[in-house]
């Protein structure tokens, strides 16, 4: 086995250390805003607990509460121009392998992505919260950072550590290159300062539009299950946890979706959030184009509805579909089968007979990742919807935040009275590189991994140090291949610090988790949070997790999965005893909550700023051409003259095209493409669609000498109104004017007019 790996050489692994991987990148950061306020008395009975039961008066609604609602869509940059999008979370060091020339792979955008904010208030009283869900993978330390300090600078001290919070949606297809840890430069190319400003900028414009728009309302919390639409995909690791814990529960997965929805005083509809577990993957690592996956398809079908005759991502009415603990959780319903073969892999190591690991790959319910996508959101999109109309349990009570930073490299937690252990400096393990069934790793790393391998641990000695052996000790039975945590330079690899943080609207507690829990990880946080409620004089509690937010550090998976070093496992980076820790912290924070003493609680230690301005492997950009006798924006392959009005018909036009970085690098707000109509009363041409669809596509496939082609499709759906359209492509080439000086100029394209018949 170490005579067959050793032909994978030390230089390859150096070379994909330091090149590559998982490039997320191109950017669109729209921003939907809602804005939401409601009030709260001060009164008699506000504490010690934040539930308003038998405290009359202190309903939102009949003291008109203030509920505000905004919508803008932002564009921000940048596509990339190398938009391999990046898969599997931050895990893969090792996984894009494959890709042995990103430069020429093409990329684009199926659809865009958006920050959604929504601000609760008490119109007397001086609190507040801000929840944020974005479209990226995770929120970043470094985005926090700058999103808090940018809030201070506009607001002082109205939106603070405390009380905002900022979730990611966990979308594989979106942009990287916004975090300030070393591991994270690796998997993204560096901290690409475009990514990084656009995704702050988005999420501070989002909050900032919110802020203004405050109105009074209304708020009611609904659950329900959403079936057919998830699977475990480390069920080995959730049969490790106790029986009598397992027998509490029928699935092995949280089905439960809860939603907040919001409306005015006078009842209009404003908007709703809503949490689900399910990881955001059903788009595999094959794909190329920048989307928010199976919750931002929900998001996009709720809104659209909603915001009818609107073009898409405009309109007042916002819908978040947020993370919670989705850590061991897939959308890819049918399960894991051998890519070679066919055959079922659904074994504890997830390995195949013929090709291992790297065969072994879950798919379906669909019969492609578009479809598939579709499906999943779908079935979360009409759940939400069932929810959202029946939702009668008005939410009413005090607002409350609590928020600490922790050195979670030596958090102590008491077990019993006799026994207290220890967290341990971030490492990840060698199952870490053997990625998962949404999107398996390299090198035929396996999951399940308790042994190491002494020829990647030879190379990780020479390459990046020996752990300590306090470190490996601390880490058992995980076989370390990152000691992340033991290596500084430049600048530390994994966080040291992170946050720990729990928001109180009334009688729901929002706990902002910094990582991926996973199933029985999340149900074991909730009870524990509830429980501290109840024996602080705060029954009844509706406790949500919200998932990737403020710092990412990976998955927490419980002590018993743990042993079974799966990828989670051997992700869960502060060693075995990182979810009682947080459990611990969590529970502190609660009790702070409910005995209203977040004043006293230490904020702990501040976070690092590293004074990393750019530093990034992405090419720069460079001079473009067209071919001979053709410009910019020039037709290369037609629309056909007519399509039909049936599932499946695609127009499709081909332009000389330009690097949509271009566009994005200098621009706030760029469209991409539209789709218009012939209307024969006013004789113009009306826009129908725009990039944020989920029915066009726009794919760039780079070229040689600076030429490049964009590709405009149109996924005609059934229903679509008979008559003529026409395809428009938006761009901006590089243009050199004289020696030193390199401009971006626009240019439009655009198809011949189609017919689209009835079928
Ligand atoms: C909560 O504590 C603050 C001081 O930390 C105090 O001003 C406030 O009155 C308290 N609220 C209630 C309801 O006890
Ligand atoms: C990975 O290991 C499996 C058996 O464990 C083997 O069949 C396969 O050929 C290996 N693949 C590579 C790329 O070494
Ligand atoms: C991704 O899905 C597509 C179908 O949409 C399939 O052809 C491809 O093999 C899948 N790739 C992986 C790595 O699962
Ligand atoms: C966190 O705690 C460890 C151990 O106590 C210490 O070595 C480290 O410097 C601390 N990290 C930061 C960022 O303060
Ligand atoms: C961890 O904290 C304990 C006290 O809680 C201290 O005794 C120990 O030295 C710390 N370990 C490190 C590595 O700082
Ligand atoms: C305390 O916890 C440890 C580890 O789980 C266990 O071995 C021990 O029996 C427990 N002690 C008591 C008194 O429950
Ligand atoms: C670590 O442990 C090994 C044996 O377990 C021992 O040989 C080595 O000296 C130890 N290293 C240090 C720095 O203590
Ligand atoms: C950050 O680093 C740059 C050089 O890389 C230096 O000029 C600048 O002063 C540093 N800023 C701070 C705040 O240390
Ligand atoms: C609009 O004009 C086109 C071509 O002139 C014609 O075929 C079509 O029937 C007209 N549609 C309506 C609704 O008048
Ligand atoms: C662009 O399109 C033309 C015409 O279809 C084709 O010949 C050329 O290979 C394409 N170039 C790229 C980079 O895809
Ligand atoms: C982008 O930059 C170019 C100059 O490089 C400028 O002419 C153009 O107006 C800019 N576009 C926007 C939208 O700022
Ligand atoms: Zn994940």
């Amino acid at each position: 086995m170490a005579g067959k790996r050793s032909r994978c050489s030390f230089s390859r692994l150096e070379l994909i250390l330091i090149v590559c991987l998982v490039l997320m990148i191109s950017l669109t950061v729209a921003l939907l805003v809602l804005h939401f306020l409601t009030r709260n008395t001060n009164g008699k009975c506000s504490y010690p607990s934040p539930v308003p039961q038998g405290c009359p008066g202190q309903d939102f609604s009949d003291r008109g509460t203030g509920g505000g609602l905004q919508v803008t869509a932002e564009l921000s940059p940048p596509p990339s121009s190398v938009p391999v999008t990046h898969r599997n979370d931050q895990r893969a060091p090792l996984l894009q392998m494959g890709y042995a020339n990103p430069e020429q792979v093409g990329g684009g955008l199926l659809s865009r992505l958006y920050s959604r904010a929504f601000i609760v208030a008490e119109p007397q009283g001086s609190q507040r919260v801000v929840f944020v869900s974005a479209d990226i993978g995770m929120v970043s330390q470094r985005v926090r950072l700058e999103v808090l300090k940018q809030l201070r600078s506009k607001y002082g001290e109205l939106y603070r550590q405390d009380n905002v919070i900022l979730s990611g949606t966990h979308t594989h297809s979106g942009p990287g290159g916004y975090f300030q840890y070393t591991l994270f430069w690796i998997t993204s190319r560096g901290l690409v300062q475009p990514t990084l400003k656009s995704i702050v900028n988005g999420i501070v414009k989002s909050i900032d539009i919110a802020h203004e728009n405050m109105k009074k309302g209304r708020l009611f919390i609904n659950r329900g299950t959403v079936e057919n639409s998830q699977i475990n995909r480390s069920p080995f690791s959730y049969l490790a946890n106790p029986q009598s814990e397992r027998k509490r529960y029928s699935s092995n997965t949280d089905k439960e979706m809860v939603l907040l929805k919001m409306v005015d005083v006078e009842g209009h509809e404003l908007g709703l959030i809503s949490w689900f577990a399910v990881h955001p993957v059903s788009m595999n690592n094959s794909n190329h184009l920048v989307n928010s996956d199976n919750v931002g398809y929900a998001s996009y079908l709720f809104e659209q509805e909603k915001n009818k005759g609107m073009l898409p991502g405009e309109g007042p009415f916002v819908a978040a579909f947020a993370s919670s603990n989705l850590g061991d959780v897939s959308p890819n319903t049918r399960g894991p089968f051998c890519a070679n073969t066919g055959e079922s892999c659904d074994n504890p190591q997830s390995t195949c007979p013929v090709g291992g690991a790297s065969m072994c790959m879950a798919k379906g319910p669909g019969k492609d990742m578009f479809e598939s996508t579709r499906i999943i959101g779908q079935n979360i999109y009409l759940k939400a919807k069932e929810l959202y109309e029946k939702a009668s349990q008005e939410v009413t009570g005090p607002l409350s935040s609590a928020h600490q930073w922790v050195n979670m490299t030596n958090v102590s937690v008491e077990l019993n009275a006799t026994h207290t252990v220890r967290t341990c400096k971030p490492a990840l393990g060698h199952s870490f590189a053997a990625g998962t069934i949404d999107g398996v790793g390299a090198l035929n790393f396996t999951q399940g991994s308790v042994e190491g391998d002494p020829f990647w641990d030879q190379i990780r000695d020479q390459l990046l140090g020996e752990p300590s052996n306090e470190t490996k000790a601390c880490h058992q039975p995980k076989p370390i291949l990152f000691n992340t945590g033991e290596m500084t330079w430049p600048h530390p690899w994994h966080p040291d610090i992170v946050d720990v943080q729990i928001v109180a609207i009334g009688s729901l507690a929002i706990l902002a988790v910094p990582g991926e829990f996973t199933t029985m990880s999340g149900r074991r946080l909730r009870e524990a949070v509830q429980r501290e409620f109840d024996s602080h004089g705060s029954p009844g509690m509706n406790v949500v997790i919200a998932g990737l937010c403020n710092v990412y550090t990976h998955y927490i998976a419980t002590y018993e999965e743990y042993q079974l070093q799966r990828y989670e496992a051997a992700s869960t980076i502060y060693g075995p005893h990182t979810l009682s820790a947080y459990i611990q912290l969590y529970r502190g924070l609660a009790k702070a909550i409910a005995l209203n003493g977040t004043q006293e609680l230490s904020p702990g230690p501040e976070p690092p700023f590293f004074n990393v301005t750019s530093l990034t492997l992405l090419p720069s950009l460079s001079v473009e051409s067209a071919p001979a006798g053709k410009t910019f924006g020039d037709v290369l392959e037609e629309v056909r003259q007519e399509y039909r009005e049936v599932r499946g018909e695609v127009a499709e036009v081909t332009f000389v095209g330009a690097n949509p970085r271009n566009s994005a690098e200098n621009a706030t707000e760029h469209n991409f493409l539209t789709v218009e109509r012939y209307s024969n009363i006013s004789s113009s041409w009306r826009v129908v669609l725009n990039d944020a669809s989920w029915d066009t596509r726009f794919y760039w496939s780079k070229g040689t000498s600076g030429r490049s082609n964009v590709t405009i499709e149109w996924h005609i759906p059934a229903g679509t109104e008979p008559g003529v359209y026409r395809l428009r492509y938006f761009g901006h080439y590089k243009k050199r004017v004289n020696f030193l000086r390199v401009i971006s100029v626009p240019f439009e394209g655009l198809s011949s007019a189609f017919q689209i018949t009835a079928p």
